[in-house]
């Protein structure tokens, strides 16, 4: 038995923010952001749970299905509206869910930590999950704050996981928390994010590589075998230093942190859908989904698109 994804969808805010307009209310310009991040704008808007729930639908949509096939709902986020209830809950309402529904947070690896929670229900006998990524990081933000407030935006991708007699898409995990990292990016109750930008760079870089490798271990295969790259979307220098250190083309890698910025839990399945829409990802392929966040969280896995 196994596991297959039937549908992928994602919710965006109509928002356009440029890094031009940024620098009418920070210290900071295009220049600087684009060369030093890869991003040059962002979208902002929406609730965690109007993107979650718009992505959702569209998942649920595009595997064909309707709000009574789904057996769980899963709402990977870091950014719940609310404390209670959890966003989980308010995205079966909305789109006409019955079935049990949770929240869970691994930071920005929360949408990877989740697609392995999916995999462990499907295994013990749920039959099809609906697993939705997203956030709204720009609300939590000091916007004057020109080390954090540059990077991020808003955002909501989803997919259907369902339980298959005969084919299994999921080929390995690896996954890893380091909570002593805790202090390096962190944001309390009701307060904005900090983060130590240069240590969060060289540990998710180490994380990225290690964790990779081992997902490619756990499946058998070697970096040549990979046929797409789908990181999480945080700084394209990341993404850059991981594929020479793994051997992998950056023809390989999906980037969309330039048109969204980091989306943190959405940014894997958005980047996903996007690559799917483009026709990047072929039955039979294999692609390498890694991410990172704080934590420090990471998590990479492979898996063959049938
Ligand atoms: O989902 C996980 C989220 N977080 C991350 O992945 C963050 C990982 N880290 C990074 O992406 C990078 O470390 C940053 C983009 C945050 C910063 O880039 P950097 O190349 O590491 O810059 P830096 O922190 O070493 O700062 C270099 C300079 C500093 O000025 P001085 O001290 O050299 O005068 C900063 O104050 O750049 C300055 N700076 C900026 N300048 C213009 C920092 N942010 C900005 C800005 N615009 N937005």
């Amino acid at each position: 038995m196994g596991v297959r994804f039937t549908g992928w969808g994602i919710g965006i805010p109509d928002r356009v923010v440029t890094n031009d307009e940024l620098s009418l209310t920070l210290d900071t310009s295009d220049a600087w952001i684009s060369e030093r991040t890869g991003i040059r704008e962002r979208r902002i808007g929406g609730t965690t749970r109007t993107l979650g729930a718009t992505a959702g639908a569209a998942a649920l949509e595009d595997a064909g299905l309707g709000p009574s096939d789904i057996d769980f709902i899963l709402v990977a986020t870091s950014t719940p509206d609310r404390m209670a209830p959890s966003t989980a809950s308010m995205i079966q309402a909305d789109i006409g869910a019955t079935c049990p529904a949770l929240d869970l947070n691994a930071a920005c690896s929360s949408f990877m930590y989740g697609v392995r929670v999916a995999q462990g229900l499907i295994e013990t006998g749920t039959k099809r999950v609906l697993l939705i990524g997203a956030d709204r990081l720009t609300g939590w933000v000091d916007w004057s704050d020109r080390n954090t407030a540059v990077l991020f935006g808003d955002g909501g991708g989803a997919c259907v996981m369902e339980y298959s007699e005969d084919v299994n898409d999921i080929l390995s995990f690896s996954l890893g928390t380091d909570g002593t990292a805790t202090e390096i990016l962190s944001c309390h109750h009701g307060d904005t994010f900090t983060m130590d930008g240069r240590e969060v760079f060289r540990r998710a870089v180490r994380a990225v590589v290690d964790s990779s490798l081992e997902a490619l271990e756990g499946a058998g295969l070697s970096a040549d075998d990979l046929s797409l790259i789908i990181p999480h979307q945080a700084n394209i220098r990341i993404i850059q230093a991981v594929a020479e250190r793994l051997g992998i083309s950056m023809d390989k890698a999906v980037i969309t942190l330039d048109r969204y910025g980091n989306t943190s839990s959405s940014s894997i399945p958005l980047a996903f859908d996007i690559a799917r829409k483009e026709g990047r990802i072929k039955p039979g392929e294999y692609a390498l989904l890694t991410g990172f966040g704080a934590g420090m969280t990471w998590a990479s896995s492979i898996i063959r698109w049938s």
